[in-house]
Parts: structure tokens; sequence; C-alpha cells
């Protein structure tokens, strides 16, 4: 994470942005800020809006009304070559017939400089991206990754003041798009420029981002840095999204000095702070929701440093490093998901277990 980003200056402005394909509405009035320098990610399922929004920050896509703002200028009459912005496609839109540097150098074919000083400019921008050598090489013959690079390289090139990259690791297995994700992100601070990239991966998102605007339905849902997503998320839809979300029925009594009286299953009668309510609340019916790992399953000797719970273990499934327990919490019938990290010596527990669990108020959102 970029440490200061509030205070740099906004890059790309989206003001009330409407877009419209006939009468489909695939924008409904998105107004967001992304900060120069900033690792931005547009995140959500498919066909949310994240291809069309990045698309009308290249110009590639017009907009039905509001206005793009790109480093303070207006975007309305700025055809898309004549914007500070690249685009990065999948790794499959290289040339395989040409060579890495021709690849690289692509863009740079009109360009006026001398082929000396062009070829030099090819050659940083394969260094940058570790591919220092590589030029010659038939692009056809590299693996995935490499091609990922060569996509990099060719975008860099050109020196935009804002990289716009859409989903460009989906088509990589695993392990390679978790070695690109951790280049991505190095790579991104080396340069300094501003990165949009759209993912529907939510790790993806989370492991890479400064901030991470979620989408649904062409509406931003929420906007924020990745730990105020997944510790406060403003809906159950958004907590759905971001990692696993246990959600339990409750039932709100009242509200005093900052305190809202809950009556939770399984839990109990608990005061939750208005700020872990990031959503509208009244009284009435209502669910809290909180992370797997933010239960904690008591071994035999341990005591519970807040709140402690029954249940029975309902599921066992073991990771190796974790092993996430359902349980059944007494007087619940849906299971909640406690994940645990192994320690050397402590059993894995058995389904059927009678356990006590430990819990903190202050781990608990309030949810609608
Ligand atoms: N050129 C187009 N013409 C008509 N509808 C489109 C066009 N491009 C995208 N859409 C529709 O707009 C919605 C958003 O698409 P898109 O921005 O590609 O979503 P995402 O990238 O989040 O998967 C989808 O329902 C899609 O079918
Ligand atoms: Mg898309």
């Amino acid at each position: 994470m970029t440490v200061q980003s509030a205070d740099r200056p906004s890059m790309i402005e989206f003001q009330d942005v409407h877009k419209y394909y006939g009468d489909y509405h695939a924008l409904r009035g998105i107004t967001a800020s992304i900060r120069a320098g900033e690792f931005f990610s547009l995140l959500g399922p498919s066909g949310c809006g994240k291809t069309t929004l990045l698309r009308t920050i290249a110009g590639f896509e017009g907009i039905s009304s509001g206005a793009v703002m790109i480093d303070g200028k207006h975007m309305e009459h700025v055809p898309a070559n004549q914007r500070p912005t690249n685009m990065v496609f999948q790794s499959y839109a290289i040339f395989p017939h040409l060579s890495v540097e021709q690849n690289v150098g692509f863009g740079l074919r009109r360009d006026p400089r001398s082929e000396a000083d062009k070829a030099k400019a090819v050659a940083e921008a394969l260094e940058m991206v570790g591919l220092k050598g590589y030029g010659a090489r038939a692009a056809h013959a590299l693996s995935g990754g490499q091609r990922q690079r060569v996509a990099l390289a060719r975008a860099l090139i050109l020196k935009p003041k804002v990289l716009l990259l859409d989903e460009p690791l989906s088509a990589l297995d695993k392990k390679m798009r978790e070695q690109m994700q951790v280049e991505l992100i190095k790579l991104q601070r080396q340069v300094g420029i501003t990165f949009v990239l759209v993912t529907h991966d939510q790790e993806e998102a989370l492991v890479m981002s400064d901030r991470i605007a979620v989408m649904f339905e062409g509406e931003i849902a929420q906007l924020a840095d990745p730990e105020t997503l997944y510790r406060r998320p403003n809906s159950r839809r958004v907590a759905d999204f971001i990692g696993v979300m246990n959600f339990l029925p409750a039932t709100i009594l009242g509200e005093a000095n900052g305190q809202i009286q809950v009556e939770a299953a399984g839990l109990g009668r608990v005061e939750i702070e208005t700020n872990q309510a990031p959503g509208a609340i009244s009284e009435g019916e209502a669910s809290v929701g909180f992370r797997p790992e933010t239960l904690t399953i008591l071994y035999e000797g341990q005591t519970a440093s807040d709140r402690e719970t029954a249940g029975t273990i309902d599921e066992v499934v073991y990771y190796g490093d974790m092993t996430y327990y359902d349980v059944r919490l007494d007087g619940v019938d849906k299971p909640v998901r406690i994940s645990m990290r192994n320690v050397f010596g402590r059993p894995v527990l058995d389904i059927g277990t009678r356990t006590r669990v430990a819990w903190s108020a202050g781990a608990l959102v309030l949810f609608r």
C-alpha cells in the first residue's frame, strides 16, 4: 500500500457519469476520484460495467451524460489517441509473428525519434519489465507470463500518465498470476504512474490495490482501501463479494451513546458501536456479520479474553496451514465458519466435537 496516498492530487474524476447502450443503462451515475500515482481497482461481477468504465477513461467509449476529467482536463472532445492513457490488454493481444522488440516498439512506429533512440527506449522498457536480453526472441515462443510483460512494456514505452489494465492476468494459471501480481505492484511503485485495474477477482484486488471501487449493476457500491472493505463493508452484498462473511440474524433493541444494543442469535445481547454499522440502520430485524478469523475455538485450559459462546463442530476442512471449521452455535441452525491457524502439536478437532468459542463485539459488523 502506498503511504499517504490520500494527500495526492486527483488524476481521474468521474462526475455523475451515465452510459446507455441503446436502452440498457450500463453506468448509473458514477462519481469517483482516482488519485495520481495510485493503484486503483474496479472490482465486481461479470457484466457490472467495469470494462465500460475503464473504456470511458481511455476514450474508446463515449458517455451519455456527466463528465470524465483526466489530470484536470475535461475529456469530452479529446480522442483516445490524444489522451495521456494507455491500455494493457490480455497477453494474447501481442503479435505472435513479430519479435519481442518489434512488439514493444509497435507504438513508436510514427514517433519522430531516430531509430537508435527508439531502440534505446525499447531496451529500457524491456529492462523495466524484467525482459532484458529478450528483444530478438519470437513473441510466439514466450511463456504466458513473459507475453504479459511484453504487453506491459508496449504500453509503458509511450510514457502514459495512466495505465489501464483490463483483467490482464485472467488468462494465466494461479501460480503465474500470483507472481505477476507481485511484479505489477513493484512495477507500479517503480514507474509511479496511476494504474487502473479491472478485475472480478476479489483476492487480486485486495492484494494489489491502494483503493478499490466495488461495482454492482453500473453503480459503485463502496469505494475504500482494502482493509476498510474487508473490515467495514457497507452492505451484505459487498461483504459477500469480498472474502467470506458469516451472518447471524439479529434484532436491534435500541441505541444510546454511540452504542447499538443488539440481540444476536448464538451470541446473545451485545453492544455494537455505531461505526460498526456502516449501512443505514434503524430498529428492527438486522444481521450481524463477522469474518471467519475473528472467532476462535478454545482448547482445554484456554479462556476467552472477551466473550464466549459454545457450539458443535459440523464440518472440518484441513488446508495444511489452516483449518476451517463449520460450527453450529447453540441455538442457531446454520453453521458459521471459523478459520484457525494450525499450531504444531495441537490436534485438528473432529466433526461432532463440543467446543467453546471466543468472540469479540469489536469484530462484528451490523447490517440491515
Ligand atoms: N457495445 C455494447 N453494446 C451493448 N451492450 C454492451 C456493450 N458493451 C457492454 N455492454 C453491456 O454492458 C454491461 C456491462 O458490460 P462490461 O462493462 O463489459 O462489464 P464487465 O467488464 O464488468 O464484465 C453488460 O451487460 C454488457 O452486456
Ligand atoms: Mg470486462
